[in-house]
């Protein structure tokens, strides 16, 4: 089996640390979600009431959470900056479909506090590193509304491959509308081995294959 079921995992990039809530993250967690600025896009957090946020409704997300990873199906991870401690979002790799497929989705979501700063990016790296080195998945995808500029922006800059769109694929409001499909694979790791020691730099794949296998500074 290539789950992971340790609670305490935890992966440090260059400016994050990436792993599983814990209870005592509660206040953080309360504090990340009701303090932001007013949504900056249709895909930003609206902002909640504090009064939402309760101690059993964390202990139940968190549950929630233990019981999908120990199904194989949805990883669900916080984002913490190392240099404030601040919880700044999560990332969640889901979908995990086994078998002929080992193939699953990636997505992240910031406090709007926290982007443009290059930690979206950041912690895909990590997923990918965690996607393809932890769970031994083969495909990883990420499913984006076509409107969404920035997320669009993030993954081209990542080197994912556009392959098309998936026609109504998603409910949104009465609607059914489209996702801009954006994947990468094993064979595209390999090849960005081929085409280093080729000496050619330039395939945005390459980047990506050193960043997810160079260890994060402490
Ligand atoms: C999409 C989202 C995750 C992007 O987060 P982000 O951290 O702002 O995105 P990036 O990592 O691409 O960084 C954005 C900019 O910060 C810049 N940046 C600033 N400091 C940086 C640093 N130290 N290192 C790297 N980049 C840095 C980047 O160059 C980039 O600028 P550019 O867009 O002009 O190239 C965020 O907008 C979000 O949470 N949106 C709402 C949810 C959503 O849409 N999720 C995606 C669904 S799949």
């Amino acid at each position: 089996m290539t789950k992971f079921v340790d609670d305490n995992f935890k992966k440090s990039t260059k400016r994050l640390i990436i792993r599983f809530y814990q209870e005592s993250d509660f206040d953080s967690w309360k504090k990340c979600f009701t303090e932001m600025s007013p949504p900056k896009n249709y895909w930003d957090w609206k902002l909640s009431d504090k009064k939402l946020f309760s101690k059993s409704r964390f202990k139940q997300k968190l549950e929630i959470h233990k019981k999908e990873r120990e199904s194989d199906y949805i990883y669900y991870f916080a984002l913490f900056e190392k240099k404030s401690g601040n919880l700044i979002g999560v990332s969640i790799i889901m979908d995990i479909i086994r078998g002929n497929f080992q193939t699953a989705s990636l997505g992240v979501q910031l406090n709007n506090n926290f982007w443009g700063r290059g930690y979206g990016r950041e912690s895909i790296l990590a997923l990918f590193n965690i996607a393809f080195k932890t769970l031994k998945l083969h495909r990883i995808e990420s499913l984006i509304n076509p409107e969404n500029t920035l997320s669009i922006k993030m993954v081209e800059n990542l080197g994912m491959r556009k392959e098309g769109i998936s026609k109504n694929r998603i409910k949104r409001g009465n609607k059914w509308g489209d996702m801009i499909i954006y994947a990468y694979t094993v064979e595209d790791l390999a090849d960005s081995v081929k085409l280093k020691k080729n000496g050619e730099h330039n395939f945005s794949g390459a980047k990506l294959f050193e960043l997810i296998n160079t260890p994060a500074k402490k």
